[in-house]
């Protein structure tokens, strides 16, 4: 039994990824298959306190750099990657995440400016070198992706437009230097091209294992 596949989601906060991964996940599990859907900072109780003091409006009042910052969401993977995405695909189970280790690199490195080098080696050490074996990076220029998001901002959403230029161009360049891993989808088109696009590059993926979808 192959070991289960790891896929994960990124792209900048209004770039319709969540609403992709769930309908993938519906997808797959419609044909039968064991899967699970994380979303990060979250998926253990660490997670989601991690998540309360990094995201939520009352946590917007804690000031903190791009380290510190950074370093909450380590531990928030390092805590999901260890007890719950592991032994799910040591079971052969396909793990969908929106947002792994990618994000860490395009907000807090590109986006804050923290050490590009510190955040892949922190990384590696959460996650125990752990990788996506397929990341779909959802590609939205940051005023229209923005303007999505209907509810009240957190305290990422408000470090505003340039902040998310610089996240979405940082998201281009990891997936220009890992072009076997990331594949771009243009997130301004249809939710149900995008899906057909998301659903042929995990057929590719699973046909790897001789499996069909
Ligand atoms: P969330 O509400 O899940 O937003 P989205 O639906 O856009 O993913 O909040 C996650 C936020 O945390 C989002 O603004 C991206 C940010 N983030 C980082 O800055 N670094 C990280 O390592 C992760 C995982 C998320």
């Amino acid at each position: 039994m192959p070991r289960g596949r790891l896929i994960s989601f990124e792209g900048i906060d209004g770039s319709g990824k969540s609403t992709q991964a769930e309908q993938i996940e519906l997808y797959l599990r419609g044909k039968g298959f064991e899967v699970k859907l994380f979303r990060e900072p979250g998926g253990t109780p660490l997670g989601e306190a991690v998540r309360e003091i990094l995201l939520s409006p009352r946590g917007s009042d804690i000031a903190m750099d791009g380290l510190s910052e950074y370093l909450l969401f380590a531990a928030s993977r390092a805590e999901l990657t260890g007890k719950v995405i592991k032994p799910l695909l040591d079971r052969s189970c396909t793990v969908l995440l929106d947002r792994y280790g990618d994000s860490s690199l395009a907000y807090q490195g590109y986006g804050r400016g923290v050490d590009i080098d510190i955040i892949r080696r922190v990384n590696r050490l959460a996650t125990g070198g752990l990788k996506p074996d397929l990341t779909v990076l959802l590609d939205l220029d940051p005023d229209t992706a923005l303007s999505r998001i209907n509810r009240a901002s957190d305290r990422i959403e408000q470090y505003g437009a340039d902040f998310f230029r610089k996240v979405r161009e940082g998201y281009l360049t990891l997936a220009e230097a890992e072009p076997d891993r990331f594949r771009v989808v243009d997130a301004s088109l249809d939710v149900d091209v995008i899906t057909g696009q998301i659903l042929m590059h995990i057929e590719s993926l699973f046909n790897q294992d001789g499996i069909t979808i």
